[in-house]
């Protein structure tokens, strides 16, 4: 099989070869991957700023997708020519992760994606809609999954909710999608004008740009008339005490990422006094993947893809991600 590797820490260390394919185990499958699409913790991992005790050599990758080839003989889920997704904790499947649960994640503990073949366990995969390429299917695992168990699993929300994303990378993009399509509005803050636009196209009801308008927490608060339902808050430290700003009365705030400040930094009042909710997110649970994916299949949605790139620029495909800020997902095509 073709397959990245990281031999040591850093993107030069970053090889095509080729590989033995191991032998495929009773409950395994084997499927050929068609696409992966990539995430910041992908460069964190490359670089050696995620973990350092990790073994080389490494597969990188969370987010595939593809089709099955072959199934050994005790798998009763899938059938050879079913489109899946491998998950991004491949053992957590239901309800809150325990410590094991989360103590394996694709891409890092596990071999990743970027590979043009592999051989999973039957439990670790999930089915996606026909409509959907998978390029366009290799977006959901981290992503989607993300924005969905900020919206749906913390903060339930319906039709009427206010939701604010921020940014317009993958997991805003996709939080404007999902909330869109059950009904919710939405405000998308962006440092560009002009990613505002495209996030109004996506179905954005309201704009900020963060940089004009600095105290965006308050004005999200307005125009939503009582505050926010739920915010999906990649910022960390620099954005918390807007989106505390912004949030109604017993809301959910998912704390998700860190662009702007790993560093909390806000005094407690403000949550006491809104009686509010603060999520941390680890992405989440093979039931939430499938609820997504029937969301996903229902409402027909398709994510924002940005740039596709060859297996062989892996490379430049993280160098788009980490520092052109594209709208929505970059993906690695490997039909390309
Ligand atoms: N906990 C989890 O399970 C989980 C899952 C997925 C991602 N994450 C994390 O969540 C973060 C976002 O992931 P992603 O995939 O959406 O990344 P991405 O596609 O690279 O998008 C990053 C976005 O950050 C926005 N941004 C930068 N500085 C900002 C600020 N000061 N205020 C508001 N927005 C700001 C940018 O918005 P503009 O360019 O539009 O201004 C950009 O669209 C990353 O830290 C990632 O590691 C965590």
């Amino acid at each position: 099989m073709r397959v990245l590797q990281l031999s040591k820490f850093g993107s030069e260390h970053l090889s095509v070869t080729d590989s033995p394919l191991a032998e495929l185990g009773d409950q395994e499958v084997l499927v050929s991957l068609e696409a992966a699409s990539v995430n910041p913790r992908d460069s964190q991992i490359i670089a050696g700023q995620f973990a350092t005790n990790v073994q080389f050599p490494l597969i990188p990758l969370s987010d595939g997708a593809g089709t099955i080839t072959r199934v050994g003989s005790a798998v009763t889920r899938f059938v050879v020519g079913d489109r899946v997704t491998p998950l991004f904790f491949p053992n957590w499947l239901s309800g809150e992760a325990m410590a094991g649960e989360r103590a394996v994640s694709t891409g890092l503990e596990a071999p990743g994606v970027a590979r043009d073949l592999g051989i999973f366990h039957e439990q670790s995969l999930v089915a996606f809609p026909k409509h959907l390429s998978a390029v366009e299917a290799a977006c959901y695992p981290c992503a989607g999954l993300t924005a969905w168990s900020g919206l749906f699993v913390n903060a339930q929300i319906r039709e009427g909710s206010w939701v604010l994303v921020q940014g317009t990378g993958g997991v805003a993009t996709m939080g404007i999608q999902l909330a869109k399509a059950a009904g919710a509005k939405v405000i998308c803050i962006s440092s560009s004008d002009q990613k505002l636009e495209q996030a109004q196209l996506l179905g954005a009801d309201h704009t900020i740009n963060y940089s004009d308008t600095p105290n965006w927490g308050q004005r999200a608060f307005e125009l939503s008339g009582q505050g926010v339902d739920a915010v999906l808050d990649i910022g960390g430290g620099g954005t918390l005490e807007n989106s505390l700003e912004a949030i109604r009365h017993g809301g959910h705030i998912n704390i998700i990422g860190y662009v702007a400040g790993i560093d909390m930094g806000v005094t407690v009042f403000p949550l006491i006094i809104k009686n509010a909710h603060l999520h941390g997110i680890g992405t989440g649970n093979r039931d939430s993947y499938e609820q997504l994916m029937s969301f996903v299949d229902r409402h027909q949605l398709r994510p924002a893809v940005a740039q596709t790139f060859p297996l062989e620029q892996v490379k430049h495909a993280l160098a788009a991600l980490d520092n052109d800020r594209p709208f929505g997902k970059v993906v690695i095509d490997f039909a390309s």
